[in-house]
Order: structure tokens, then C-alpha cells, then sequence
């Protein structure tokens, strides 16, 4: 019998899970397609119980086949490191079945008594700021025989990497995540039982500065946001054959634990690491090393330990390699690397024997200046510069606590020559489960969509960041309000995303709004946090792509006070008429269309397009989607009052924004897809109809290119096609004139960028000072391919009822689009051949298609499906 179950999570972790937070996880299956699961009788499911190695039980229960989705736990709860083996099944009532899949879950210290480690740090004086020496920490400790289970429990004040008996521990690295360690910090949960022995076991730390201590933000930065000591939080449990149990843990009076400065002289996220080769302890992590003078006792540093929270995200680890493509030499000892892809990653160096005090010095960027040398000067002050020191011997070698975002980096102080072979280029980010893939006959359209790909996998690193390269990489609110619908097409971003509105939701609670980026950081003129449009509506923008994704109602009622939260507040803002033309007390206002393509350089806020009207148009949006939220939750009363705002809003914007010809004030394309999209103009067909037609008038003056900034591109080519402009919207997604999407590819770009014209034609760089190559919220276009090109969309909550539509155009002949929805892997390919447009899908069980390719509709249910229209 073959495997018909594909996939199985927890709550919505994939796979085995480790050191989870709750005792009950929702579970998750989806089935192989073709599978027929309809042609059996339930499914099967069986936990196998253990607690520390020992056998517990096994519960058994049987589930409707259609009860994939989100199905309550439905065995008693799971006790703190409790391994729960849960195994799912087909089954027939004659007792034949397919084959188990297996997945596994454990809770972590669920009480909070049952954190007993201390966070302990080294004692000595240190410089307020900058250059601080990166601690080591170690433990020994004698196990009488050798554990059979084993578990550390780890979290840190900076970052931390631990090793067991000179053994890495796990694979993630930045250890434990950015979180508003405020208010809650990660404690990761390592299975290490392989790495202990009877005898003298050791437990070495190496710590980093992070987004604990290390400077945060632009204009210098602000450094110690979190606290200046960095600490280690650990605990090891362990279980003996005998059934003992054992524990060690992090504290200043068993005499157990040291702390020494080892080999890293500074560390900063941005700036990079400083290695010295010559301060290693060799074999300090293992048994048998003899401590000299400079290992002090570590002291006890403030903790409480109710911050500790389980991973609610996924770790951020290696997610793939990159070969260089090319090496040149350009000086004696100095080499140019080019990686063929910009993206976050690091660079492992086989570094040969020099004399001792010898440095070798990488520095990273993200474009060439037209000279040929690395464009540095968009990093800002984040110099992503490491340097390695030689103790005399060839080494392996790679910076432990920072980040870069490259595609280009040189080499200096290397010493005979540079061989592909000993660079490794190691490519990191959060952990995501892929979910979606399109692919067209057209080369420059897959180039772009991969650009969207990589810059939010450069950016999905333990938070949402806007850029991953300057002296910022900071969690904006607005860009990844714009992007969410995308991020959830092509990753399971339910996890990750939650992980990080929760910091929002506690962000917001203390500074009384929602902030501009989180966690939030006191840096420059944003030290303090003001309501602005759009940044403040991810509060509302993110949780509902996540639930039209996932269809998670009980994420949606966790996020839901925050959106009522912030809806309200702005309905605080707004003048009698229902416009917001109040707030915010920010410098610049609003922020705006941010970035169209016609602000001037140094104001991106000054657009085209009136900022009151945007704000306003969000405020309307918002409103609408909070009372579709009420409903979605049952609360009627709710979504009375917020349909009712916004109809007051409407109205205001109406009378403020548009004249009884459909013409707006702002004459823009933001202004008329705003309209459109948000369904500002649907009670007047005219209205409507005309403003796509003066939409896509402008769009003719405009030359096809863009002229819109963070707030208008989402929805500029959906507003085209919903007022029946398709192929102009083509035209535009097509046109390689600056700006546009296809203008940075045929510039050679392999990420998206921050501006529009973030290269100029000539190859020179826009000397704005903001300027990134690797900003996801202009790739929120993706959207509109996946929707139109690709064609499917989901029609409600979870892809349970979904629309496939492609509206083929621009010259292409064949699109494939593909998503693994919570159901299962929807494919819908089509192409054009003989006058025809043919159409092949797939429609996962437990959903249901609606095809709307031409006049009428028709439902398709699960299965697959082959249809031909004539052209
Ligand atoms: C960031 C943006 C952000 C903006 C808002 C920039 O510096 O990189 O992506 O949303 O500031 O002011």
C-alpha cells in the first residue's frame, strides 16, 4: 500500500517538533494526491506517550478523513518534556490501512517552576559600548553512566551557540531570535543525548552581542537596547537507565560555571565579527581541559524567568549553499567573489597556514560600483566586514554572531592563491516550509518572481525585516503589511508571522500605538512611536493574510483585540467627515505612497499622491476588514460598528477625495487603484468603471511604467484587471523602462529593491543613502501574478473554496502555478495552443474549485481536471 498521507504538523510547525508551547497541538495532515481518500472509512490516529525515554501509553482514536485541518488534540494534554509519537493513518473498518506517517511533538519546561537555571554572564567590567569582547562560558560536570535521554533548554541575553563535549549543539544559529526580550525570551530545546558520556561531560557557551546589546538602527544606532551584560541561560535534563534523573543548570554558586574572553574580540550584527585565532582555547568545550587563570566564576545577572517562552517560530538555520561564480584577483592577496545571488548568507573560509597576527579581511556587498569595486556605501554605517587573525595554522573558519546580505565580497590578506574549494557560501534564514512555485513562459517574469523569492527569504530572519544589509534590518510594520499576502502564498509564514504580532501586540501596549517597526527600538527620530497609515494597519493586514491562508480562526481571535485596538484609535483621528487628516505627530506625517518613483530624494513622503487620501483609503480598508473579522468570529454587534465606520469614512472620502465625475483629487494611480481595490467606488458602477478607465489612462501617460510607492504598487495591476484593463496591466508588468519590476531585472538584479531606481541605467547607484537592493515590499506584485498569471486565488479562509481564473496575456503562452494549501497542493497549468486556451488542474480533497475562465462559472470538485476553451 502506498503512502497516502503527505504531510503532518503541529499546530503549524512541520515535522518533528521539539520544545513546543502548548501541552495540546492542533494537527494538521494533508493527503497525497490521487490518494482518493474518500474511498476509505476514517483515519487512524495513535500517540505513542514517553516521558524521558520511559514508555508511558498509547491512545488510539478514529477522525472523520475530512477532519484534517486544525483538528483538536484529541488525546489528554502533554506534560512538560513529554514525547508524544503521533502517527496517522487511512483506515477501512475491515482493519485495512496505508502506511502510518509519523511525526512527534514535546513540550518544553511548561512551569514555571520547572525553570530552575539562573542567566549567568562573565563578571568583569566592560566598556559601556563597542568592542566588548565575546565571553566563553563552560561547565563541567561527571555523569556517573550515560544518559539515555537528554534535553538542554537554552535561551540568552545576546546570542549564544553551545557545545557539548566539543560537539555543536543543533544546527540553528542567532540563537535565540530577535523577540522583545521586554517581554519574552526564546528557550530552544535540543535533543543532546548523543552527545553526553559517562564520565566528565563539558558544556561550553559562545556569546554574542546580538540584538540584545549590539547597536540597533541607522545614524549611529543605539547600542545596549535590551541590557549591556550577556548572560546564558541553560539547563540540561537527563534520564538514566536506572530511571534516575539528573539536572544541571546555568548559576553563580555550584562552582561550576567559568567565563573566559575567547577569539571573538567584537561582534556586531551589522558590522561584523572580529576573530582572533590566536585566543582560542583548544578543546575548552571538552573534558580534559585545564582551566588557567583567565576563567573566572560567572556571576548572577537579573532574570525572571516567567519571560521564558517557547519557540513559536522557526529557528534560524543554514537554508542552502551557494557556489561562487567567479574569482578574480585584484591585488596582491586581494581577490573579488561574485555569488551569482544576493541574499543573507556567510561565507566559511578554508583559510591556509599564515604566520601568526596575519588578517584576513572579507568585506560584503550587495551591487559593484560601475569601477568594478563593492558598493559599500548603501550599508550605510553596517560595515559586514569580518576579519580573521591567524594563530600560524590553517583553519576553518566562519563568523558566528552576524549577518550579511551580499552577492559580491572581497578577500584581502589571503595568502598563495584563492580556489573555489575553500569558500563555502552558506546561505541562512528562518526555516519556512515552501507553499508556493510559479512558472511562465516567460524568462524576465520567473527571474523577477525568484527576485520576490530571495528578498523575502533574505529578510524572513527571525523577523520580518525590511532590509537585510544596512544599519537597519529592522521588523517595519508597514512593508510586511504590504507583503503578507505574498510572503503566504510562497512559505508557511502562519508561525513566524503570529511569532512576531505578538511582539506587536506587546509593542503596542507600551508605547500606545503600533510602532513603525518591531520590536521596537528608541533610534533617531523614531523615538517615539506614532499612529501612521499602513505601518499601523499590518496589525490588521497581516493577521487576515494569515487567516485567508491557514483559514486559523483561533489565530484570528488572538490578533483580533489588536486590530479592533487599532481601528479604533484611528477612528480617534479622524475629522468630522471621516477623513484621517489628523495624525500623526511624526516629523514627516504621513508617510504616504512612501518611495514613488517621483518623491524626491531625500522625502520619500512627498509623493504624488495626497497623503490624507492614502491614509484615509487604508482607514476604510481596515475598518471593512475588522468587521469582516467580527463576523468571521461571531460578533455581530461588532461588525455592525465597524461596517458602520466605515461607511463613514467612505463617505468622507468620497466627498473629500472624489468629484462627481469619479475624478480624484489626486490624479494618481495610487489614488484610483487604492479606490478600486479597497471597494471605495462600489456602490456606483460609473464610478468604478470610470476610475479604472482613467487608472489605466494614466497608466498610458505613465508609458506603462510605475509611478507608484510602497502604498499603490500592490494594488495598482489587480485594479486594472478588476476594471477590465487586463492587458494594460500586462503592459506594465512587461515594460523594462525605469521604473518598473522588469527594469531592475534586465538590470541584473536577483532580489527586488528598495526604489525603483535604486541603479540607475548607467550602472551608478542611486546616492540617495537609502538605498537597498533587497527590500521585499515593491515585490508584493507577486500577488497579482500568482492571481492572474497563475491563476488562483483563494476564496475563503484556508484555500477551502478557491478560484481558478488565469487571464493569459502580454504575449505569454504558458503559466504553471502551484501552492501547498492547508488542504494540499493545488497545480494549475495552463497554455495556448491551437486557438485555445487549455487548463489542467488539480483540486486538493476537502476543497472546491470555482473555474472562471470565461462568462459563467464552474464548480470543480476535488480531482483533476483538463478543460479547453476556445480563444
Ligand atoms: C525602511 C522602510 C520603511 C521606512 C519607513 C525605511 O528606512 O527601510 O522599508 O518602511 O523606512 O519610514
Amino acid at each position: 500500500m502506498s503512502q497516502s498521507i503527505a504531510s503532518l504538523c503541529f499546530e503549524h510547525h512541520h515535522g518533528n517538533v521539539r520544545g513546543i508551547e502548548t501541552e495540546a497541538p492542533r494537527l494538521s495532515w494533508t493527503y497525497v494526491p490521487g490518494s482518493a481518500p474518500e474511498s476509505w472509512d476514517f483515519v487512524r490516529v495513535t500517540a505513542l506517550r514517553s516521558c524521558r525515554g520511559t514508555f508511558l501509553a498509547e491512545e488510539s482514536t478514529t477522525v472523520p478523513v475530512d477532519a484534517n485541518v486544525l483538528l483538536d488534540w484529541p488525546f489528554p494534554p502533554a506534560g512538560s518534556s513529554e514525547h508524544i509519537e503521533v502517527h496517522v493513518r487511512l483506515e477501512r473498518t475491515d482493519g485495512s490501512h496505508t502506511p502510518d506517517l509519523v511525526g512527534s511533538f514535546e513540550p518544553w519546561l511548561l512551569n514555571v517552576g520547572e525553570r530552575v537555571a539562573d542567566m549567568v554572564g562573565p563578571a568583569w567590567p566592560e566598556p559601556w559600548t563597542d568592542f566588548r569582547h565575546a565571553p566563553l562560558i563552560r561547565c563541567e560536570t561527571t555523569v556517573a553512566q550515560r544518559p539515555t535521554w537528554a534535553r538542554l533548554y537554552l535561551s540568552s541575553y545576546g546570542l549564544v551557540d553551545a557545545e557539548i563535549n566539543g560537539q555543536r549543539v543543533g544546527e540553528d544559529v542567532l540563537t535565540p531570535g530577535w523577540t522583545d526580550y521586554r517581554n519574552r525570551l526564546t528557550c530552544w530545546t535540543y535533543d543532546v543525548t548523543g552527545l553526553l558520556r559517562t564520565g566528565d561531560n563539558v558544556l561550553g557557551f559562545w556569546l554574542g552581542d546580538g540584538w540584545y546589546r549590539g547597536r540597533l538602527g541607522w545614524d549611529g544606532g543605539e547600542p545596549n537596547v535590551y541590557g549591556d551584560r550577556l548572560g546564558v541561560w541553560a539547563q540540561l535534563e537527563m534520564a538514566f537507565e536506572d530511571g534516575t534523573t539528573r539536572r544541571v543548570f546555568s548559576n553563580s554558586y555550584d562552582g561550576h560555571w567559568f567565563a573566559a574572553k575567547g577569539p571573538i574580540v567584537r561582534s556586531g550584527l551589522y558590522r561584523g565579527e572580529r576573530y582572533d585565532a590566536r585566543l582560542e582555547y583548544s578543546g575548552w568545550s571538552s573534558p580534559g581541559f585545564i582551566q588557567d587563570g583567565s576563567w573566572e566564576r560567572v556571576t548572577e545577572l537579573k532574570f525572571d524567568p516567567v519571560l521564558l517562552h517557547a519557540p513559536q517560530m522557526e529557528a534560524v538555520r543554514k537554508i542552502g549553499t551557494h557556489q561562487v561564480e567567479s574569482i578574480r584577483r585584484i591585488g596582491e592577496g586581494r581577490y573579488l567573489l561574485d555569488f551569482g545571488q544576493n541574499c543573507t548568507q556567510r561565507l566559511r573560509l578554508s583559510i591556509p597556514q599564515m604566520p601568526s597576527g596575519d588578517v584576513v579581511t572579507i568585506r560584503h556587498a550587495e551591487v559593484l560600483e560601475p569601477d568594478g569595486s563593492l558598493a559599500i556605501k548603501p550599508l550605510r554605517e553596517a560595515e559586514q566586514m569580518d576579519t580573521f587573525t591567524s594563530a600560524g595554522e590553517a583553519a576553518e573558519w566562519e563568523p558566528r554572531f552576524t549577518m550579511h546580505a551580499f552577492r559580491y565580497a572581497t578577500i584581502s590578506g589571503w595568502k598563495g592563491d584563492l580556489d573555489p574549494s575553500m569558500v563555502d557560501c552558506r546561505v541562512y534564514g528562518s526555516v519556512l516550509q515552501r507553499t508556493g512555485w510559479l512558472n511562465t513562459s516567460h524568462e524576465m517574469l520567473n527571474q523577477l518572481h525568484s527576485n520576490v523569492r530571495w528578498s523575502m527569504l533574505s529578510n524572513f530572519v527571525s523577523i520580518p525585516t525590511d532590509c537585510p544589509q544596512r544599519d537597519e534590518r529592522l521588523g517595519w510594520t508597514g512593508d510586511i503589511a504590504m507583503f503578507a499576502p505574498t510572503a503566504s502564498f510562497l512559505y508557511d509564514v502562519s508561525a513566524f508571522l503570529s511569532n512576531w504580532l505578538v511582539d506587536v501586540e506587546y509593542d503596542t501596549h507600551d508605547f500606545g500605538t503600533v510602532p513603525g517597526f518591531v520590536p521596537f527600538v528608541p533610534v533617531s527620530d523614531w523615538r517615539r512611536p506614532a499612529s501612521i497609515a499602513i505601518w499601523g494597519d499590518s496589525v490588521v493586514l497581516v493577521p487576515w493574510a494569515i487567516y485567508m491562508e491557514s483559514g486559523d480562526r483561533q489565530l484570528l481571535e488572538r490578533q483580533y483585540p489588536l486590530a479592533e485596538y487599532w481601528v479604533n484609535q484611528v477612528s480617534g483621528y479622524l475629522s468630522e467627515d471621516g477623513v484621517w487628516d489628523r495624525r500623526p505627530e511624526l516629523a514627516f506625517g504621513q508617510l504616504g505612497d512612501w518611495l514613488d518613483p517621483s518623491a524626491p530624494i531625500d522625502n520619500p513622503t512627498l509623493s504624488l499622491t495626497e497623503q490624507n487620501l492614502v491614509a484615509t483609503a487604508f482607514c476604510y480598508q481596515s475598518a471593512c476588514l475588522v468587521a469582516k473579522m467580527s463576523e468571521e468570529l461571531h460578533r455581530h454587534d461588532d461588525a455592525e460598528r465597524y461596517r458602520h465606520l466605515a461607511e463613514h469614512v467612505r463617505e468622507g472620502f468620497l466627498a473629500r477625495f472624489v468629484d462627481g465625475s469619479g475624478r480624484m483629487t489626486s490624479d494618481t494611480e495610487c489614488a484610483y487603484a487604492l479606490a478600486i481595490m479597497f471597494g471605495l467606488l462600489d456602490d456606483s458602477p460609473a464610478l468604478l468603471l470610470g476610475a479604472g478607465d482613467r487608472l489605466s489612462e494614466l497608466a498610458v501617460e505613465n508609458r506603462y511604467r510605475v509611478s507608484t510607492g510602497f502604498a499603490g504598487t500592490p494594488y495598482v495591476l489587480p485594479a486594472l484587471t478588476r476594471t477590465g484593463h487586463v492587458d494594460a496591466a500586462y503592459r506594465m508588468i512587461l515594460n523594462t523602462q525605469s521604473p518598473s519590476w522588469l527594469y531592475e531585472v534586465s538590470m541584473g538584479a536577483t532580489t527586488t529593491w528598495e526604489r525603483w531606481d535604486a541603479m540607475l541605467p548607467d550602472g551608478t547607484l542611486n546616492p540617495s543613502g537609502m538605498t537597498s537592493f533587497n527590500h521585499y515590499a515593491l515585490g508584493a506584485v507577486a500577488d497579482w501574478m500568482h492571481c492572474v498569471i497563475g491563476g488562483i486565488r483563494a476564496l475563503q479562509p484556508g484555500w477551502k473554496e478557491f478560484e481558478i481564473a488565469p487571464k493569459p496575456g502580454g504575449g505569454i503562452t504558458s503559466a504553471h502555478v502551484s501552492h501547498a494549501s492547508p488542504y494540499g497542493v493545488i497545480n494549475v497549468s495552463w497554455r495556448i495552443a491551437d486557438d485555445s486556451l487549455i487548463v489542467d488542474a488539480q483540486v486538493p480533497f476537502g476543497t472546491c474549485a470555482v473555474i472562471g475562465v470565461q462568462q459563467g462559472e464552474e464548480r470543480l470538485p476535488s480531482g483533476t481536471h483538463h478543460r479547453k476553451y476556445a480563444l
